[in-house]
């Protein structure tokens, strides 16, 4: 897939703004910190999963002072197709978020998967030791763009718990019945055995082939296991889900004390395990780094298997932050996708960019500069 251009209305710090990327494979968005880079990639990332890749909120997402945005791109499919997707989201007259493609209006949900994306972050860089709600982004943003059935179950899922915890908090406070819970469990229950299942088996495919991609990247692990963390030992999907109606029961008390719902495949987690213990207990900054790199490539392959189609890459501050080795080999590893690149340093070792001059909400070509070796 390929952005062929990308335009903005009130995004971020874009109150007007409109680039058409022409041929090149590798965008490399350049300038200083508060430019504007960022800002760019997260709109990308927003047309092609529904929401920010930094999980911003979406009056963030207006420029202030303003009460809608939109964001619209033409993409052309790796057979040639042409189309246009546009994501409008409003805050007044009342809120609401609407998906067109091909100017045909569509519900937020029938977007996912038309713009595959798969993005890196800084954060990703410390994946291991950060808190494991980016490492369910991570597989979430996965499925959803790959599996509207997920994505159905994953939208209703969250909804679910939305209700869920305004009870429990209600019945904390003396104003909601304890009998009322069952209505949101038993959905929960239900789109979380979705959820979970799909988690499990997108780590089984992900575990095929990540021994051989660490091993291309240097390390010699004898043995790496991805492990999904989860309360709960049942393998089918209706075993999950009498697992899970089974723990919400239980831990009703408990819940309702806290608030929240302390259940589920929201407070999942995996790890990577290399020769019987976790990477975060071990690994070294740069071990740690070689897997997520690895990482990045298998759910890049994931992608364009189960979509038939090449994904978007963005690539956000991360790539000065790699040594050269693994600069190279993200470059040629990506070779034939679009792949666009923020950093505010030059990155030496890349001869066939585009680089864009990112200034204060502009977006400017320099067609005589050159990432050179
Ligand atoms: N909703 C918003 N309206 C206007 N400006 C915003 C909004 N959100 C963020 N900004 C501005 O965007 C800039 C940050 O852009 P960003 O893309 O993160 O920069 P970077 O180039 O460092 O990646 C900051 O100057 C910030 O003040
Ligand atoms: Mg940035």
């Amino acid at each position: 897939m390929r952005l062929e251009s990308l335009t903005l209305q009130q995004f971020r710090s874009y109150p007007s703004f409109e680039l058409a990327f022409g041929a090149g494979d590798l965008h490399v968005l350049h300038g200083q910190n508060a430019a504007g880079k960022t800002n760019l990639l997260e709109a990308i990332s927003i047309l092609s999963s529904g929401h920010s890749f930094l999980g911003a909120e979406e009056d963030d997402l207006m420029t202030w002072g303003t009460d809608h945005y939109r964001i619209r791109a033409a993409v052309r499919s790796d057979t040639g197709e042409g189309r246009t997707i546009e994501v409008v989201s409003q805050r007044l007259p009342r809120r609401a978020r609407v998906g067109f493609v091909n100017d045909v209006r569509l519900p937020i949900g029938r977007l996912m998967g038309v713009l595959p994306v798969v993005a890196f972050l800084p954060q990703d860089l410390s994946l291991f030791l950060g808190s494991p709600s980016r490492r369910r982004d991570l597989l979430n943003d996965l499925l959803v763009q790959v599996s509207p059935e997920f994505f159905a179950s994953f939208a209703s899922y969250q909804k679910l718990l939305r209700q869920r915890n305004a009870l429990l908090r209600r019945i904390r406070e003396g104003t909601g019945r304890a009998q009322d819970l069952a209505v949101w469990e038993e959905g929960l229950a239900r789109e979380g055995a979705v959820i979970t299942l799909a988690h499990v088996e997108l780590l089984k495919v992900l575990q095929l082939s990540l021994e051989e991609e660490l091993r291309s990247l240097g390390e010699s692990w004898q043995e790496v296991r991805l492990t999904y963390d989860r309360h709960g030992s049942a393998t089918t999907r209706e075993g999950i889900e009498a697992e899970l109606a089974h723990d919400l029961l239980h831990f009703r008390e408990r819940d309702q004390l806290i608030g929240s719902t302390t259940i589920g495949p929201h407070r999942h987690d995996w790890r990577i395990d290399a020769d019987g213990r976790s990477l975060a207990s071990f690994a070294s900054r740069g071990q740690q780094r070689t897997a997520v790199l690895a990482l990045l490539f298998l759910q890049v392959s994931y992608m364009e298997v189960r979509r038939g189609e090449k994904p978007l890459i963005l690539l956000d501050d991360v790539f000065s932050e790699l040594d050269q080795t693994h600069q190279e080999r993200l470059v040629t590893s990506l070779k034939g996708h679009q792949v666009f690149l923020t950093t505010t340093h030059d990155v030496p070792g890349i001869s066939s960019a585009t680089v864009w001059e990112v200034r204060s909400g502009k977006v400017m070509e320099q067609p005589g500069r050159r990432m050179r070796a």
